[in-house]
């Protein structure tokens, strides 16, 4: 293939980067592109990006840009908070750049993400591009009023970036055709590929044309996009900036072993802290509940979950981006892609499922080289459980035995030791 070819001539530094499909040979250390234009992009959307103050590749952009621009099917995996979104949204903007007028009702790129969230930051983040580019981008997320979508598509948009449930819709509805997508992106795709998401996902690629192009990313890319993959993708080049269980290594991790009565007590004593602080609890009555507690204690947070409306759900977050409150509550929900400047804590208060959940959950801290801290409050029963979870995770975690008040909590989390308490600790382990 010969337009491969000359994507070889941009390899990446980084090890291991693997090729898939016959394509075997690791390939060599060189220099990662210093800029941009290097890599193959577009002169107006190198000027675009130097007007967000983006101006040197990360990695994976280095790694993966230059096959995607090209047109081949590529898998991506790098850490969470390594610039993933733009390793996917530059070369699909260049691509859709180059259709000059949309038309209506039928868009010619897509990406799918997991949340309504995450739509909106990957269409917030690629907006200021698309328009210097002339490029028309729409998000369909469910929760929403339809009319604007229906809008939108109506009006014509080159790139939509969707939901399953709600684009599923919008084709049903006959007012979205994916006969001319000609490059389908799945944000996340190892849980784009999960059982709940598999069957909705299979569905929208079996309406893009088969050779149309198709670009997975994920922090954990693993096996289960395997599915998607021998079905969706041909000859894919596989980059892999790191491997999959590697610790952001700007990242402290902590195992605090608590007492089971003071859970609720030391979760608001870190909640108290000074800082951007995430909370991720396991139930949405969890979520709920605690959030409830720590306004007892007079410590304002807000809650998210799928259980509140999209309007809810959108405020909560707003108001902790920009940081009217500096506590979020939240459950799995906003464990994939959410990226808020300057969260320097992640609490999880009750464990993660896995060591997936556990390393995106964790990755909302320590973004893009800056530093940050991450905690998991563990029962004495839990403990033997949560370390074998970390271990498969990659992680090395400082285990501290803590109880409230403890200068050790302190000196971790900066946790608060002057919080009043509340009556009786109702906080259910
Ligand atoms: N080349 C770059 N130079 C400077 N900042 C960048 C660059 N690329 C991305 N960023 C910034 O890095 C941050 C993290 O990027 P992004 O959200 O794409 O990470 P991610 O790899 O998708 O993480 P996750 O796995 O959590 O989804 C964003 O604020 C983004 O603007
Ligand atoms: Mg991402």
């Amino acid at each position: 293939m010969s337009s491969f070819a000359a994507a070889r001539a941009f390899p990446t530094l980084l090890e291991p980067t693997e090729t898939q499909c016959g394509d075997a040979a690791t390939r060599a250390p060189a220099e990662v592109p210093a800029d941009f234009a290097a890599l193959g992009l577009p002169a107006r959307l190198v000027r675009a990006l130097a007007a967000e103050g983006i101006d040197t590749p990360f990695p994976i952009q280095a790694a993966t840009i230059p096959d995607a621009l090209v047109g081949r099917d590529v898998l991506g995996r790098g850490q969470t908070g390594s610039g993933k979104t733009m390793a996917f949204g530059l070369p699909l903007l260049a691509r859709m750049a180059r259709f000059g007028r949309s038309l209506p009702n039928r868009p010619f790129g897509l990406v799918l993400v997991p949340t309504r969230e995450l739509a909106f930051q990957v269409a917030d983040a690629l907006r200021p591009l698309a328009r210097q580019l002339g490029v028309y981008l729409s998000t369909a997320i469910g929760g929403v009023p339809y009319d604007r979508q229906l809008e939108a598509l109506e009006h014509g948009v080159h790139l939509m970036v969707a939901t399953p449930g709600r684009l599923g819709d919008l084709v049903e509805r006959g007012a979205c055709h994916l006969d001319r997508i000609e490059v389908t992106v799945l944000d996340e795709a190892d849980q784009m590929a999960d059982m709940g998401f598999l069957p909705e996902v299979t569905a929208l690629l079996e309406k893009t044309p088969a050779v149309g192009q198709r670009l997975l990313f994920s922090a954990t890319l693993d096996k289960d996009v395997d599915a998607l993959v021998n079905r969706f993708l041909v000859d894919p080049v596989t980059h892999s900036v790191d491997p999959s269980t590697a610790a952001v290594d700007t990242m402290d991790h902590h195992v605090l072993v608590i007492p089971p009565r003071e859970k609720f007590t030391i979760t608001a004593s870190i909640a108290a802290r000074p800082g951007r602080t995430i909370l991720f609890a396991r139930t949405q009555a969890g979520v709920d509940r605690l959030v409830e507690q720590l306004g007892e204690v007079g410590v304002s947070a807000g809650a998210l979950h799928g259980g509140k409306t999209q309007r809810v759900r959108t405020r909560t977050l707003a108001e902790f981006r920009e940081g009217r409150t500096s506590v979020l509550v939240a459950t799995d929900v906003a464990a994939r892609g959410i990226h808020v400047d300057g969260v320097s804590l992640v609490l999880h208060v009750d464990p993660p499922r896995d060591s997936k959940d556990y390393l995106h959950r964790a990755g909302r801290t320590a973004r893009a080289g800056e530093s940050g801290a991450v905690a998991t409050l563990v029962l004495p029963k839990q403990r033997h459980q949560t370390m074998k979870m970390l271990s498969t995770a990659g992680v090395a975690p400082t285990e501290t035995k803590v109880r409230p008040g403890d200068q050790a909590l302190v000196d971790i989390t900066g946790a608060r030791t002057d919080l009043p308490a509340r009556r009786r600790s109702q906080y259910a382990a």
